[in-house]
């Protein structure tokens, strides 16, 4: 028998938010990135998803709520039960999983380059 994992994913912040229920294989020493690249993978190609260092720790791109704390997906241990998966409850909500996390010079300066502005110099001393 397999052992499996059941990932509900809220697909927003708030527990209003519609959620998808996901079972998913699980083997000890698994990530929740494992977990949810997996549904990506073999069950559902639009849930939104974002990482890059894949548990290098380094990124924060994956940070989500887990069972409701702050956590990286992919240093958080996958276990065979259900676990809540929510966006961060304090950033802009972009697609399921995903929120802004960008510093906010960054995101300002991004904007005015799309925008075709120069961005603002930062005094120097
Ligand atoms: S994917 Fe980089 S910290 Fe999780």
């Amino acid at each position: 028998m397999t052992i499996t994992a059941i990932l509900i994913v809220r697909r927003g912040p708030g527990a209003d938010a519609p959620s998808i229920r996901y079972v998913v294989p699980y083997t000890p020493g698994q990530s929740v990135l494992d977990g949810l690249r997996f549904v990506r993978q073999a069950l559902d190609p639009t849930l939104s998803v974002r990482h890059s260092c894949i548990s290098a720790n380094t990124c924060k791109e994956c940070m989500i709520l887990v069972d409701g704390k702050v956590a990286y997906a992919c240093t958080a241990r996958l276990e065979p039960r259900e676990m809540v998966l929510q966006p961060l409850p304090n950033k802009v909500h972009l697609r399921d999983l995903v929120t802004e996390i960008g510093p906010p010079d960054e995101r300002l300066d991004h904007a005015l380059k799309t925008l075709g502005c120069v961005p603002p110099r930062t005094p120097t001393r």
